[in-house]
């Protein structure tokens, strides 16, 4: 075996050259990978006892794509087509040996191979529209030319991956074979027996001309994506370059189309912002102070407290990985209500062909429901999803303290509430922690894990571990109220409050929100939580705007009236004059004055407070980097992933520009949300960007 460069060598087994790469962790297309697999081409095709060619990979997967972090930087080595057409251009059979994930740019390689063949778990796909671009060497323009463009379009525009049977069924692979590298040089062997053409997959042209006739295909295609894709300009980049496959005779103008489009997506701030994303979300799951070798837990049974909202939710996100939950109530009625809940859930889901029919019961069989916390005793982790009240947190606790087993994880679901003093209340303050899920806990991705003052580094490591093995997003993040999530959006509250008393509408602040990309507006997103949570008749006093609501009977979508009216069938909403009108006395009584406020001014006041929150965040440590920032606003609350969270964001309008702007409200507006954090005169000496800071 000789080597051609640090990550790709050769090797000769009788009359087959082996190109083998071996870049760990992913094997991505360094330029030194790509120099070493034309080089071994090029050597195996000139040595004249060299019949084929098997190109394959050591370590855990086949080439999982480009190599996201030359992106930007620049180019090294020979580009991704010279190598692509050394292998299509070869005159002996090229055959890719496939295991793990073969994606992107690594699939448009093995596209390249005259043939393919795969271990059955391989899985192939297109996954840059998730950092907003396209498959940018070739792959929009072969794909189509095996499977015809409904499934490709599919598969670029949506990212996800496909297994090795479908590849097969799809004639993206040839074979299925047990062993990637045996299989491959079997494989190669008897193309050579066989003498089997070299097949171009540039050449084919049926399917592409079959789909030339029914060019209504994009226009359904668009429509169906388009509630999904909205604000996100890489799926329709990659519906134009199926497009020019199909209408476009010649493949090299394809190619032309294509690379066109992938470098405007590439210079562009949307692919930025979701690159900088893919290694954020990396990042959060790594701890600094925790070694990563911290001995762990075992966790194989759990206990949930409480059955309503969240309870319910975080039990099934045990039961959906196969982890046993006890879930225990106050009371039988409460009880029956929750597993009703968690019942419906998991109806719906298979109704929907989301899980397979017969998983309800299996799931629902690993839910015991109990009404007694003594049922806690002998499991590994108990999470308390009890009211937001800190007394009972504290009994609770003392509680599960008694009841417990001393090696126990014990976490609180409290989404505001000092975790310090909750654990106060055990003999174990060690052993305790905060695990806040978003609602609807089975759905959302974030975790926010909250670290007590004493929580050791088993609890802490053994927690995040645990988050993504009942997949969830975990960010470490430390105890202040609201942690990083709410915390912030409590900024955005005030301001947007204060907002529709001097002249905006509720509706036209949700719409200036919505079309920055979030999935609603802040006073959408109250009506669908309900108005009244945390309100009390008893002690209502007229003097918020959402007190008023409720004293007028308005609960939110639940009963149909809130800062909207909702039509009792199709749930959609109206503006209601009426609110208009409370709203516009209410500020008149405290003396604001009315005026038109602009968009652009509701969309600072909205969210530059959160930002300059987020800065305060990291000023007082209580977020490790202000990527972990953005990956909780992304993931917990649907800031739009193309902006790259709010701390990106910043950056792309310039810190110097956001810090003006800051100061300039805080002297017009006052109030201790817009008092400039430290952080932003550090960032302006030294010129350096938000989204790259690190606490402390
Ligand atoms: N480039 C550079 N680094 C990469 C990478 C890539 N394409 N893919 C993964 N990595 C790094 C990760 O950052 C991580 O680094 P770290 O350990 O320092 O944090 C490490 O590899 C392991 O990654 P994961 O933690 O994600 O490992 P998993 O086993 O969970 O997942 C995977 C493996 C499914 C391959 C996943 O990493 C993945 O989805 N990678 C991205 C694949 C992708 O997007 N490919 C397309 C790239 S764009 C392209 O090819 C353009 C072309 O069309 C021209
Ligand atoms: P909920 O009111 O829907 O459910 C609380 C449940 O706890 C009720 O079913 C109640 O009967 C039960 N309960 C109360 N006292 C109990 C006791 N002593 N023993 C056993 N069960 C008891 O409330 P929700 O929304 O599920 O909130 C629970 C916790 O999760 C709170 O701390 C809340 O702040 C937090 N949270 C809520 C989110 C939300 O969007 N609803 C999001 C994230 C966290």
């Amino acid at each position: 075996m000789s080597a051609l460069t640090e990550s790709v060598s050769l090797e000769k087994r009788g009359d087959i050259a082996l190109v083998i790469v071996d870049n760990p962790p992913v094997n991505a297309l360094s330029h030194h990978v790509r120099q070493g697999i034309l080089d071994g081409i090029n050597a195996a095709v000139a040595d004249d006892d060299v019949k084929a060619i098997v190109l394959t990979c050591r370590g855990r997967t086949f080439i999982a794509g480009a190599d996201i972090s030359e992106f930007g930087k620049p180019p090294q080595g020979p580009g991704l087509d010279v190598v692509q057409a050394a292998m299509e251009n070869s005159s002996k059979p090229v055959i890719t040996g496939i295991h793990g994930t073969s994606l992107g740019g690594g699939f448009e390689v093995a596209m390249c191979a005259h043939y393919r063949v795969s271990v059955p778990t391989a899985q192939f796909g297109f996954p840059e529209v998730k950092l907003g671009l396209l498959p940018g060497a070739g792959g929009t323009q072969r794909l189509p030319r095996v499977t015809g463009a409904a499934k490709a379009l599919e598969m670029v525009a949506k990212g996800d991956p496909i297994s090795a049977q479908e590849a097969l069924d799809l004639g993206l692979i040839d074979d299925i074979v047990d062993d990637h590298e045996a299989g491959a040089v079997a494989f190669a062997e008897r193309a050579v027996a066989e003498a089997m053409p070299l097949k171009r997959l540039r050449d084919l042209r049926d399917k592409v001309e079959a789909d030339r006739a029914d060019p209504g295909l994009f226009d359904d295609f668009r429509a169906s994506i388009a509630r999904k894709t909205r604000g996100f300009k890489a799926p329709e980049y990659n519906v134009q370059c199926i497009e020019a496959a199909v209408n476009l005779d010649d493949f090299d103008a394809g190619i032309a189309k294509e690379r066109e489009l992938f470098q405007e997506l590439m210079r562009g701030t949307q692919s930025a912002a979701q690159r900088y994303y893919f290694f954020a979300e990396r990042q959060a799951a790594k701890v600094p102070d925790v070694p990563r070798d911290t001995p762990q837990l075992d966790i194989n049974s759990c206990g949930v407290l409480g059955a309503g909202t969240m309870g319910g939710g975080i039990a099934m996100n045990f039961a959906n990985v196969g982890i046993p939950v006890t879930i225990v109530e106050r009371d039988q009625a409460s009880l029956d209500r929750g597993m009703s809940v968690i019942r419906g859930n998991y109806e719906r889901s298979a109704a929907r062909g989301s899980m397979p029919a017969e998983e309800v019961e299996k799931r629902l069989s690993l839910i015991t429901p109990s009404l007694d916390r003594g049922d806690f005793a002998e499991r590994d982790i108990v999470i308390e999803a009890v009211f937001e009240d800190l007394d009972l947190k504290k009994e609770v606790f003392e509680d599960l303290d008694r009841i417990c087993k001393p090696d126990a994880l014990l976490a609180s679901n409290t989404s505001a509430l000092d975790v310090n003093a909750i654990a106060a209340a055990t003999t174990r303050p060690e052993s305790v922690i905060g695990m806040h899920f978003f609602s609807p806990a089975n759905v959302m991705k974030l975790l926010e894990v909250v670290r007590g003052d004493k929580t050791s580094d088993q609890i802490i490591a053994t927690t995040m571990s645990l988050s993504k093995q009942i997949n969830k997003i975990p960010v470490l993040v430390g105890v202040c109220h609201g942690f990083v999530g709410n915390r912030m959006l409590f900024m955005r509250g005030i301001e947007a409050n204060k907002i529709i008393l001097e002249g905006a509408t509720p509706a036209q602040v949700d719409k200036v929100i919505y079309d920055f990309g979030f999935p609603m507006g802040p006073f959408a997103m109250s009506d669908l939580a309900g108005l009244d949570i945390g309100w009390k008749e008893e002690t209502s006093t007229s003097s918020t705007v959402r007190e008023l609501l409720c004293e007028s009977g308005r609960r939110g979508q639940k009963n149909g009236r809130g800062y909207y009216t909702y039509d009792p069938q199709t749930r959609a909403s109206t503006p209601d004059p009426e609110v208009e009108q409370m709203i516009r006395d209410f500020g008149a009584k405290q003396g604001i004055e009315q005026r038109e406020v602009s968009d652009q001014e509701v969309l600072e006041r909205c969210l530059l407070p959160m930002v300059n929150e987020g800065a305060k965040i990291l000023d007082e440590g209580i977020a490790i980097r202000a990527s972990d920032i953005d990956v909780v606003w992304i993931n917990g609350y649907g800031w739009p992933v193309y902006t790259g969270g709010p701390m990106f964001w910043a950056d792309t309008l310039g810190i110097d520009v956001v810090v003006d702007k800051i100061n300039a409200y805080h002297q017009d507006l006052g109030g201790d949300h817009w008092a400039p954090a430290d952080l932003w005169a550090k960032l302006v000496a030294d010129g350096s960007p938000l989204h790259t800071a690190a606490s402390g």
